[in-house]
């Protein structure tokens, strides 16, 4: 694929961020639609990122994603931020339009995208958030927005106290949650447990409800003990990997001005990239 002067520029903002799934994920779709275009891997440091981001707008960059560690800082760069970024309290997303930079946040919506993809329906039925970190506040506002009885359940009371706020919804102590199966229709895990290098989230399916739907946003594992449990028992399973295509759709079409598709092919080429 030849680039022209004419290319339209993204990329992914990130400390490190050689570890970033974002340029084979674009660049397959770029490939895909035969666009005149280039997402790079923008290694950035802390200290540099403002200067940064505001250089990639005067050298006409359509915009970017940020990953870890500048979600913080990307919010305080915005010029002007999303409703969704708003709400959900962080910044994943930069569109640069006339100078002036878009925040938004789209793990929310790609984490409903995702359900839906699997057919299962956010509002079927309350739904039991595990954990209360920054994927936490976002799938929690979504999942409230879309119609669910949301109830947060974390480690950490003051911090499940602090997002039930936010949210507008219940809160469980963390020893409750086994129990707490039984009352849902869907669980979300939205800590690092169950994580490559990380713990198995200890969490016993023994009183789920029959019905209930297990979903969980880690995707390194794409199987994580918590899914394969899941799997075993009979329940049906929503896994992170689909999360992370579609939150990637918003960016895509704002920079490049088309709209793309999820499908298997896709998640072939980036669990294949995940498991290389
Ligand atoms: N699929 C996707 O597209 C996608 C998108 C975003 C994030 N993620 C994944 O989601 C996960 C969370 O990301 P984040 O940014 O929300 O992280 P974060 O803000 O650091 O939050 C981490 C959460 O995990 C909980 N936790 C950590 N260790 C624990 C333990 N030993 N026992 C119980 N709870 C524990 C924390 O509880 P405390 O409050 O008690 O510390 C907190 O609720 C990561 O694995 C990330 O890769 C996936």
């Amino acid at each position: 694929m030849y680039l022209t002067g004419h290319a339209r520029l993204a990329g992914v903002i990130g400390w490190p961020v050689a570890h970033s799934r974002s340029p084979r994920l674009h660049g397959a779709w770029l490939e895909r639609y035969g666009i005149d275009g280039a997402y790079l891997p923008l290694a950035v440091r802390p200290a540099d990122f403002a200067a940064c981001a505001r250089a990639l707008v005067r050298m006409g960059f359509a915009g970017a994603n940020v990953t870890i560690p500048h979600k913080e800082a990307a919010f305080a760069v915005c010029d002007r931020i999303t409703d969704g970024a708003q709400r959900a309290g962080a910044v994943n997303t930069l569109m640069f339009r006339d100078g002036v930079i878009v925040g938004d946040n789209t793990d929310g919506t790609g984490f409903i995208a995702n359900l839906r993809a699997h057919g299962v329906d956010p509002a079927a039925g309350p739904a039991l958030l595990l954990g209360a970190g920054g994927a936490a506040r976002a799938i929690g506002v979504a999942l409230s927005e879309a119609g669910a009885t949301v109830t947060v359940c974390n480690r950490s009371a003051e911090r499940a106290m602090a997002l039930a706020e936010v949210i507008g919804c219940r809160w469980l102590d963390w020893v409750a949650r086994d129990t707490a199966l039984a009352d849902h229709a869907l669980v979300v895990n939205t800590t690092s447990l169950g994580m490559k290098g990380q713990p198995p989230l200890d969490l016993s399916l023994r009183q789920a409800s029959a019905g209930l739907v297990v979903a969980d946003i880690v995707y390194v594992p794409l199987q994580t003990a918590l899914l394969a449990a899941a799997q075993v028992r009979g329940l049906r399973t929503v896994e992170g990997l689909g999360m992370l295509l579609h939150q990637a759709v918003p960016g895509f079409s704002a920079w490049f001005g088309v709209t793309p598709t999820v499908d298997d092919d896709l998640y072939r080429i980036v669990a294949a990239d995940l498991m290389a």
